[in-house]
């Protein structure tokens, strides 16, 4: 899409100018919203950790909704502050960002959310294959990072890898949920898995 087809494409998209006038950091944050409204998530979790966050919007909301002084927020990209939120820049699939998060929480999450995407080559199978190696990634620290009563809500990419990945959740979650919010651009690939009732979990 051009950069000019896409500025028009934004401007006549209702999420994006309801953002703008509500002075939110990113319209992602009418997609964790619907997310909110139908699965509660955000409704006793006492520790959030919240990956590829910036601009911020998810972790905006989610310190609104909660008021939790447990909020860890994670991009490769900088972020600007969020009173409540504490940020860590780096690349999640680094094992010293992982680390970090773990320390800096001293116990594990309620809550993870990960709005992660990853920067797009043009090539549908690269960008599938690396989005899904981040994906899996995330996967894998829930089972060290989430309680056993924990939530991980994960954006992900319907195509290659979707179905390997789905059988992964399904492995880890006892429930599974994917959930396209109508905040997601229709022609987008997007939509967003929910797992609960996590089957084993590791110590940290
Ligand atoms: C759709 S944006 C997230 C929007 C955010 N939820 C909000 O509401 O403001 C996706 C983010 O994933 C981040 N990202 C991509 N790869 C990453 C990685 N390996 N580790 C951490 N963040 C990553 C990008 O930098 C980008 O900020």
């Amino acid at each position: 899409m051009s950069s000019q087809h896409w500025r028009r494409n934004q401007s006549k998209d209702k999420f994006f100018s309801e953002s703008r006038k509500l002075g939110y950091r990113s319209r992602s944050v009418f997609k964790l919203d619907e997310i909110n409204r139908k699965y509660k998530i955000l409704k006793k979790p006492k520790s959030i950790l919240d990956l590829g966050s910036a601009p911020g919007g998810w972790s905006n909301y989610a310190f609104e909704k909660t008021k939790l002084k447990h909020i860890v927020a994670n991009d490769i990209e900088p972020m600007k502050p969020i009173p409540g939120v504490h940020f860590i820049l780096g690349d999640f699939t680094s094992e010293s960002i992982q680390e970090e998060i773990l320390k800096v929480n001293k116990s594990k999450f309620d809550l993870i959310l990960s709005d992660i995407s990853n920067n797009k080559t043009g090539n549908n199978i690269t960008d599938q294959f690396s989005f899904y190696e981040i994906a899996k990634n995330v996967l894998e620290f829930s089972k060290i990072g989430l309680t056993s009563s924990g939530v991980l809500v994960i954006k992900i990419f319907i195509g290659l890898g979707f179905e390997e990945f789905k059988k992964d959740m399904d492995q880890t979650f006892k429930n599974v949920n994917i959930f396209k919010p109508n905040a997601s651009r229709p022609e987008s690939k997007e939509t967003y898995a929910i797992g609960t009732k996590i089957r084993y979990t590791q110590n940290i």
